[in-house]
């Protein structure tokens, strides 16, 4: 991975301050460093559950139990993860002010445990169950200690409040996310492929409403060359540890910015 120069690091940062009113879309790349695997490449989760098999709504309604082999196996992972710098910087950009939201297409939760007040939770939260016959709900904890698969007192197995494929995304969500692109005047999008819609839609929403785009990726993506106006190619905890402590230093000696 080639260094980011100094120079870059300091345009982004005094953008984020220039400007302000900024929003984050991210992705699995922001929880790597916290031990949860992303989707995609060698390592990803993909790699070892085929999505069409695993990932499906239709997967699931047509074999429940085996679906919770695969969920089974995340909640565990999720479980014992902790935020890392890149959630708690985003967090800190909340309280200096610069950050209005964050909107996750992550389940993980690591937002909240970092500290951030405003997340938009794109594809749910595993923390509750919902029954797809009666739409019964559950909180998973308790639900799961009971045994896998976890069953609905209608009889019918329950399923994680998270988007399967072929499911759209929760109403409220969606509508907050868009509003939220709408309204930013910069849009950090930190490590997401960008490959999923309608998730991948959002910076393209933001960008074409006068947003500017500073992406945090080891990788380029689809937006790297098209709708990024910075890219900051490396790791989400790295960048965002020596990006908050710019905008440290740059809200101390405004002159910085520009
Ligand atoms: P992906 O696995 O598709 O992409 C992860 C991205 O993170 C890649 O672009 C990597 O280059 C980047 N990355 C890896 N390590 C990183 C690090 N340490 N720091 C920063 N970036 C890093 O994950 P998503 O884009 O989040 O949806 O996937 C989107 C959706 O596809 C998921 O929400 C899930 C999945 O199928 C559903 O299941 C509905």
């Amino acid at each position: 991975m080639r260094e980011i120069p100094k120079d870059v690091y300091r345009k982004a940062a005094g953008v984020l301050v220039s400007r302000g009113n900024a929003v984050a879309l991210t992705g699995a790349g922001i929880s790597v460093e916290s031990g949860i695997p992303s989707f995609r490449g060698s390592q990803g989760m993909w790699a070892k559950y085929d999505p069409a098999e695993y990932a499906t709504i239709g997967a699931f309604l047509l074999d429940p139990e085996k679906i919770w082999m695969m969920f089974s196996e995340m909640m565990g992972v999720l479980e014992k993860a902790l935020p890392n710098a890149a959630h708690l910087g985003l967090a800190e950009m909340e309280r200096m002010g610069i950050l209005r939201s964050v909107i996750t297409q992550n389940v993980d939760g690591l937002h909240q445990a970092a500290g951030s007040r405003r997340v938009i939770e794109y594809h749910g939260n595993p923390g509750e169950l919902v029954c797809l016959s009666c739409w019964k709900r559950y909180p998973s904890r308790e639900k799961i200690a009971g045994g896998i698969p976890p069953g609905c007192e209608c009889g019918e197995i329950l399923k994680p409040d998270v988007v399967l494929y072929g499911e759209p995304i929760p109403w409220g969500a969606r509508e907050d996310a868009e509003s939220e692109a709408l309204a930013c005047d910069v849009l950090l999008v930190i490590g997401t492929s960008a490959q999923v819609a309608p998730a991948c839609d959002i910076p393209r929403i933001a960008k074409e409403h006068g947003a500017f785009i500073i992406e945090i990726n080891p990788e380029e993506t689809s937006l790297t060359r098209t709708v990024t106006d910075i890219h900051l190619p490396g790791t989400a905890s790295a960048v965002m540890g020596r990006l908050v402590e710019l905008l440290e230093n740059t809200r101390k000696e405004p002159n910085l910015s520009h």
